[in-house]
């Protein structure tokens, strides 16, 4: 599936991508968890076999850049209504949670298209982002939910709270 961002002329340039792909001291340690997690670094992130968004957490919590910026990211859009940490609020789910099944495809769909749900007298709205600002970053906010959604499966990932870019 070619997706939106791929086409959308996100004039991107990633500070930390040069570094991260040179191998800056700072990082060994994400690029050797990376390549314990057999990830490939490509188009400024590490990706899966399946060539998806991938976050790469140490053991000792440090991500790569693409996770770290997805985590700010997400602060800034999403947690008003999806909660700190992707933990989800009253009126919207975890994040962290949905990602646990949720493929790659659907999670974009759903930010592009938005969602409307009528559910028991109340109207559930999750807005649909179309603006650049969302967009550009949408791979970045999908790694650092993963990451979430990860942590929250007990396997690793990321824990609550801001972790250090390596
Ligand atoms: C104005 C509040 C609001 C904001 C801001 C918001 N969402 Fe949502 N989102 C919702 C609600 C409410 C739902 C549940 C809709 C439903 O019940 O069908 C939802 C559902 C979703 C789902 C589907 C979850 C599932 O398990 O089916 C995804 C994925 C999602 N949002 C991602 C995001 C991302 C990423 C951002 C930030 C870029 C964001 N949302 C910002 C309110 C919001």
């Amino acid at each position: 599936m070619k997706l939106a961002a791929a086409v959308m002329a996100c004039a991107v340039s990633f500070a930390g991508t040069a570094m991260a792909q040179q191998g800056s001291p700072e990082n060994v340690e994400v690029q050797a968890a990376a390549k314990e997690a057999g990830l490939e670094f490509k188009d400024s992130r590490y990706r899966n076999g399946d060539d998806q968004p991938t976050p790469v957490v140490t053991r000792i919590s440090k991500v790569d850049w693409a996770t770290w910026q997805g985590f700010r990211r997400y602060h800034d859009a999403c947690h008003v209504c999806h909660g700190p940490n992707a933990l989800g609020s009253t009126f919207a789910p975890s994040l962290a949670d949905s990602l646990k099944t949720m493929d790659y495809e659907t999670f974009y769909g759903t930010v592009v298209g938005g969602r409307v749900r009528e559910a028991g007298g109340t109207t559930a709205v999750m807005p649909a982002f179309g603006d650049k600002n969302i967009m550009c970053y949408l791979d970045d906010i999908y790694t650092y939910i993963k990451a979430r959604s990860l942590n929250a499966e007990g396997k690793g990932g990321m824990p609550p709270g801001p972790s250090e870019w390596s």
